[in-house]
């Protein structure tokens, strides 16, 4: 396989196996985290993507950690993304929503009533979330102290997902992915350390797997599974912590059950090739593929090359391209015919308007 055969991906036929990683780019419109043309534009210059994922979007207004990041829980925001879903489609592009609850990543200034930020238990982050600091200043500030979801509470979380699920359906997405990455509420569940529960939630890899496929079993029911994809970080959890020592057992047993449930992919960012940090080998792609046949996709500092070489070894099906794809709207070109790739600005990322958003220019 190279990275210009097609890719089956449920229903989706992607025309190549080069996928824009979701992003969060924080710069929805305010008041109400609602997207708008200026997102829909730079969606759409994207859209060579075999698959856009989104950027994260929270399910609801207790599932922000960031900014100006875009919800999928109002009518608003839903007439929002349709301006970013016929953008897309427009351009001949296919486009998921990633649904986001950041969990204990967070602070109370982004919390409604400012109420302390919800979690798996009651341990706190020694990470940062994106909020407004002591004088007003948009700022990484240190996340704050969380409480525990309650029993009763959970399913209640969990449907969210289901409504928001169908808010993208009815936006015009092409389905949705599950956010289970990054250290955020699916992976607080996941992770022996940060979930300390000893109820039906937590004590060990089946539990503790739990969260993450009711949320994917609500987001299912809406669109079949076969729509429905989940981002994954075995090795790592972004946000300070020690590294679960259970990683492997545990992202084995999601692998398992995220199998039998049909979902239609699994993307795994691997924080070793992105950052340095812990992450996985190689040796894990090969049991991960042994436990889940569906699609594997793989991100986290990938080059042509290295892209390359995994899908022809069939280490995985498709690579996800992050930063890459914000300062090079046209990479699959650029990849195609070896053309030079531009390098984002850093200090554009989050927040702010055009510049470094849409103002990066195709190669030709
Ligand atoms: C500006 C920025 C925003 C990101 N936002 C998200 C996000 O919303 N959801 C997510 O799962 N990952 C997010 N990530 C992680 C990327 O999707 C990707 O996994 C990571 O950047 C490594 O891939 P890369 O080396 O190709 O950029 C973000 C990364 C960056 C640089």
């Amino acid at each position: 396989m190279h990275l210009f055969e097609p890719l089956r991906v449920g229903p989706l036929t992607l025309p190549n196996r080069l996928v824009m990683a979701p992003l969060t780019r924080c710069r929805a419109k305010q008041p109400g985290n609602v997207p708008h043309e200026l997102n829909a534009t730079y969606y759409a210059q994207r859209a060579s993507a075999g698959l856009i994922v989104s950027e994260a979007t929270q399910v609801c207004p207790e599932g922000q950690g960031y900014l100006w990041t875009p919800g999928m829980h109002t009518p608003e925001q839903g007439k929002g993304w349709r301006l970013v879903t016929d953008a897309v489609h427009a351009a001949g592009g296919r486009i998921h929503a990633q649904l986001w609850h950041v969990g204990r990543i967070s602070h109370r200034s982004l919390q409604p009533g400012n109420a302390a930020p919800v979690s798996a238990s009651d341990l706190r982050s020694a990470g940062t979330c994106f909020a407004l600091d002591a004088d007003g200043k948009p700022a990484r500030v240190q996340c704050d102290q969380p409480r525990a979801l309650s029993e009763a509470e959970i399913p209640g979380v969990i449907a969210q997902f289901g409504k928001a699920a169908q808010i993208a359906k009815d936006a015009g997405f092409d389905g949705v992915q599950v956010h289970g990455a990054n250290g955020y509420l699916p992976d607080q569940f996941m992770s022996s350390v940060v979930n300390q529960r000893q109820d039906a939630w937590g004590g060990d890899p089946v539990r503790r797997v739990r969260f993450l496929m009711e949320c994917v079993h609500a987001c299912a029911q809406v669109w079949g599974a076969d729509r429905v994809g989940v981002r994954l970080s075995p090795g790592s959890g972004n946000d300070g912590d020690t590294v679960d020592t259970q990683w492997r057992e545990q992202h084995l047993e999601a692998a398992r059950q995220l199998g039998q449930a049909g979902v239609a992919y699994i993307d795994l960012v691997n924080y070793q090739w992105a950052y340095g940090k812990p992450g996985f080998d190689d040796a894990f792609l090969r049991d991960y593929r042994a436990i889940y046949r569906g699609a594997v996709m793989v991100s986290g500092g990938l080059t042509h090359e290295h892209a390359s070489q995994l899908v022809a070894t069939g280490l995985c099906d498709a690579a996800v391209f992050g930063r890459a794809f914000i300062a090079n709207p046209d990479l699959p070109m650029r990849f195609l015919r070896n053309l030079p790739l531009a390098t984002g600005d850093e200090a554009t990322y989050y927040g702010g308007a055009e510049r470094g958003y849409t103002d990066y220019a195709r190669a030709e």
